[in-house]
């Protein structure tokens, strides 16, 4: 089918087109070359292996032809009429929402890399990375007048995909294993193969730092935040272990806390605060100094502090998708989860304007749970999720990812309380190098979260 312009295609539109009419008109002679696949490119009614998506695409490899062997799909496209309403929050919205990450997720799309949803009134490019499927924009408004620009920052997003995903290990009350969480997945991930940056973002306690036995950044962080371009490659640290339970060694990037803010904070004690602090760095600023990396590492992974200021700010901003450990006995440690879903985590989004980070489902951590404890969790979990759709917000996603309108599924993922897991921050090596047991617990948790 020869090609027309995105703007002639929207123009051709009826008011309220069905999706065969969207089909027709738009995306068939207009969207999917404005997105740089050609015929044999594009398969329609693709079977992702959960139902069929709209259409299915790849580049050609040499001899590979994508109608032909069909394997290996990079991008799926669902696709609505605009009877549909696809604005963001709408019911129909959220379903479509769903209905993209289902077969991101499926089987057969393994490789699968973006879903785009459409009716072509909105657009919204999601991505996906191993198990994660995150928006990579907001839901956009698609009109005559923009969509040659707009469907063109999708291309180039597509075209030039980003390597890393960037997890902020959050929860804004403290103790509840946010350090530990995060050395022992950046351990669990490296002995798979993936390359792993972890980055200390609690300057004033150190202790991812000091749990691996490096040394203080002592201004490399710092300068690197608060100049336009900075550089933080000097601030990275390669830590280096031998376990002997596994009998091999790892390595991982870290970029160490940097004391600098702290001495900072010190010598001006007297006004001192947030305050100032804040006018030197803005929430944003990690995240724009780690852009460069992200080309090198598979997964960063960012430990916040406890409290919701500069510096777990630095890190929510900077994440794709937050990672919140919880304890099931500590009702602050659930509620201050359900804050950051409801306020910290949205005025992120807003601030950065591609719907990103989002919040992952909550576990619990290092303790261990009775029945009885399950259940009055549980209980304490159905007021908070309660309360927040009086507010208009659905959290049973982030605490029961399982739970399906046909099955109420309350299941939590836990990582049991285990005392080879508290010990080994004195030895200086992520437990799961050290122990057996620990190695199964974190890469259950890798598996429960991140990896395909
Ligand atoms: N699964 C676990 N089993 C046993 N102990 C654990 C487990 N997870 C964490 N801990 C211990 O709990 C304590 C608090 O953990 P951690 O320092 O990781 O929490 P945090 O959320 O980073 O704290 P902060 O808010 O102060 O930064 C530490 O002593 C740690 O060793
Ligand atoms: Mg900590």
């Amino acid at each position: 089918m020869p090609s027309i312009s995105l703007q002639a295609a929207l123009q051709s539109l009826p008011a309220d087109a069905q999706e065969a009419v969207v089909d027709h008109q738009f995306i068939q002679p207009a969207f999917l070359a404005a997105l740089g696949f050609k015929t044999g490119e594009v398969y329609p009614q693709y079977d992702t292996g959960k139902g069929l998506v709209d259409y299915a695409a790849r580049k050609d490899y040499e001899g590979d032809v994508f109608v032909n062997t069909r394997s290996n799909p990079y991008l799926l496209i669902e696709l609505k009429g605009q009877d549909i309403n696809l604005c963001e929050g709408s019911a129909g919205y959220r379903r479509t929402v769903e209905q993209l990450k289902g077969y991101l997720l499926a089987s057969n799309c393994h490789a699968a890399q973006w879903g785009i949803l459409t009716n072509s009134v909105h657009v919204q490019l999601f991505r996906k990375h191993g198990k994660v499927v995150h928006p990579a924009t907001a839901c956009l408004e698609i009109t005559p007048e923009n969509a040659d620009k707009l469907i063109a920052s999708l291309r180039r997003q597509i075209e030039q995909p980003v390597k890393a995903l960037t997890v902020a290990v959050y929860n804004n009350k403290g103790g509840v294993g946010k350090t530990t969480t995060t050395v022992n997945l950046a351990a669990i991930l490296t002995l798979l193969g993936k390359k792993v940056l972890v980055v200390d973002c609690d300057p004033n306690q150190q202790d991812l730092t000091s749990s691996l036995g490096l040394a203080a950044n002592e201004g490399d962080v710092s300068e690197a935040l608060m100049t336009r371009n900075g550089d933080l490659k000097p601030a990275i640290k390669p830590f280096t272990v031998t376990s002997r339970a596994l009998g091999k060694a790892f390595s991982f990037d870290v970029i160490p806390a940097d004391k600098r803010f702290v001495e900072d904070v010190d010598q001006e004690r007297k006004q001192l605060d947030e305050v100032s602090l804040r006018q030197k760095l803005k929430p944003e600023y990690l995240r724009r100094s780690l852009e460069p990396l992200k080309s090198e590492y598979d997964y960063i992974l960012v430990d916040a502090p406890p409290n919701w200021r500069i510096f777990s700010q630095l890190a929510v901003y900077a994440a794709d998708v937050v990672l919140m450990p919880t304890k099931h006995n500590n009702l602050f440690s659930l509620e201050n989860a359900a804050l950051a879903m409801k306020k910290f985590i949205p005025e992120a989004q807003k601030q950065r304007g591609d719907a990103t980070p989002i919040a992952l489902p909550i576990f619990f951590n290092g303790e261990k749970i009775t029945p009885y404890q399950l259940l009055a969790a549980q209980k304490e979990i159905n007021n908070i999720i309660r309360q927040a759709q009086r507010d208009g917000f659905n959290l049973l996603p982030y605490f029961y990812p399982r739970h399906t309108r046909a099955k109420e599924n309350l299941h939590v993922f836990e990582v049991p309380s285990y005392a080879n897991i508290a010990n080994a921050a004195f030895s200086r090596i992520p437990a799961a190098y050290r122990d057996k047991t620990a190695y199964d617990y974190y890469s259950a948790l890798a598996k429960e979260y991140f990896l395909q």
